[in-house]
């Protein structure tokens, strides 16, 4: 049985937190794309670990995690994150953890055309500014810097030079920028390259080695963020739909029997971009204090506002998902009513389509009776007030998808699986 997790939303699901509990059953996990704008939190004890690269699977023993063609790496966070966890004595090895010699490098001037886009365009995306939509461009503009041209000394040296002597002059021209020193780039990144050899292979060899083991693929970003299917143009860099699954993770021969979507129980977003149940109100401060709404990578506060079912039946469309894992209800404890968007309306004149830039939409609501109770305790489904039940009936049936987990806590035993 192999899975794949994906976020139904704008970002910050709880997937970390999903995908470390379905790795208990799993032998490798692998990430398929974006790189370390996710920040994916798993709450032990009272220990928190936050993963911006290494798939959220690495607590568990015996377990591979794979780091697939379609991430972009920066090789300087990776190793960082490798010693943080060896600190925290978790078991990080090349035997446990695999890097795509395909993937693509994020390079210092990725980082700075990142900041500096943000900066001097009208048009700002709030990024993280951690250089990933940089870094998928010159992938695809063909002078990207693969990690196994950094692991070449010739070819490393030979492609940041030739990568400078065009960009160091439009940095300068255009951003007023001294020149990027090549001397400096080349040593770091040797540096890097030392330390990140032996984790190395060719995942599609690799990962064919492991056909018959249960693979679970850890999706980062969200729906609502895919470059293609998202609220474009404030999106990420790549695909997060599930069908970039196989082609980011360099595993094509795999089958996908499960394809999980993870959703709150309200919605978050981080950075710009339409939001259309967004309330920047009273209800707005309640979620994120409550939720301690804080981005884990930028600790940027995140937007807060009511679930949206028009776009959660769109996400189980475009990721073709066949459960739904509901997270952080406890979140909505202490509401006495809460919303959920059913319709939008529009405007009569608008064309048919789905209106993907959520502009001039407005959402329609239907109201529910909250459970003014604590769920966090709550181990089976049957222990969740009547109307947190009515509340996750209503979802299924709207969506037309069963939820078969819910999420009532950030611990990791804080999850119920529902039937039980
Ligand atoms: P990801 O990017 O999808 O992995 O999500 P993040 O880790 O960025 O954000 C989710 C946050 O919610 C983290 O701080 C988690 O510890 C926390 N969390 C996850 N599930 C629950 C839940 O059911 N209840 C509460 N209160 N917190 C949760
Ligand atoms: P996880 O995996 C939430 C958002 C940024 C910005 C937009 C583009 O933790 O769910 P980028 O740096 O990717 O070019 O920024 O995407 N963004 C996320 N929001 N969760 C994430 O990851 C995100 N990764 C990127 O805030 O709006
Ligand atoms: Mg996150």
């Amino acid at each position: 049985m192999n899975k794949a997790v994906v976020g139904l939303q704008w970002g910050d699901e709880g997937k970390g937190k999903v995908i470390d509990y379905l790795s208990q059953d799993t032998d490798v996990i692998v990430r398929f794309q974006g790189g370390n704008n996710a920040g994916h939190t798993v709450v032990v004890k009272d220990e928190k670990f936050v993963f911006h690269l290494i798939p959220s699977g690495i607590l568990r023993k015996h377990k591979i995690c794979v780091i697939g063609t379609g991430v972009v790496i920066d090789p300087k966070v990776l190793i960082e994150e490798i010693q943080y966890l060896k600190k925290k004595g978790v078991d990080v090895s090349p035997r446990n953890l695999k890097i795509s010699s395909l993937s693509h490098v994020i390079m210092p001037y990725h980082r700075v055309m990142d900041s500096f886009r943000e900066s001097k365009r009208i048009q700002k995306i709030g990024t993280t500014k951690r250089g990933i939509g940089p870094c998928y461009v010159d992938k695809i503009s063909r002078c990207g810097i693969r990690v196994a041209d950094l692991l070449d000394t010739k070819k490393f040296s030979f492609k940041l030079k030739d990568n400078l002597q065009e960009k160091n002059p439009l940095f300068k021209e255009v951003y007023g920028r001294e020149y990027f020193s090549f001397k400096k780039i080349f040593e770091e990144y040797r540096h890097y390259s030392k330390l990140l050899r032996p984790y190395c292979c060719d995942v599609a060899d690799f990962l064919y080695s492991k056909r018959k083991k249960r693979f679970l693929f850890e999706g980062a970003q969200g729906t609502f963020l895919d470059v293609d299917y998202g609220t474009y143009p404030f999106v990420t860099s790549s695909s997060t739909v599930c069908a970039n699954a196989l082609l980011g993770s360099g595993a094509p021969f795999i089958r996908i029997d499960k394809i999980i979507g993870i959703s709150k129980a309200y919605t978050t977003r981080v950075g710009e971009g339409p939001f259309p149940t967004e309330s920047v109100g009273t209800l707005g401060e309640y979620l994120r204090t409550t939720g301690k709404e804080f981005g884990a990578t930028t600790n940027r506060a995140r937007r807060c506002g009511w679930l949206d079912l028009v776009l959660l039946k769109r996400a189980v469309l475009l990721n073709n998902v066949t459960e739904i894992v509901l997270t952080k209800l406890d979140v909505l404890n202490a509401l006495d009513k809460i919303k959920v968007c059913t319709e939008y309306s529009r405007n009569t004149k608008d064309n048919d389509f789905f209106p993907y830039d959520l502009e001039r939409i407005k959402p329609i609501y239907r109201m529910m009776h909250g459970w003014e109770t604590q769920v966090s305790e709550a181990r089976s489904y049957r222990m969740l007030p009547v109307n947190a039940r009515k509340y996750i009936s209503f979802i299924e049936k709207y969506v037309g998808k069963k939820i078969s987990m819910v999420s009532v806590g950030e611990k990791r035993e804080a999850i119920i699986k529902k039937g039980v």
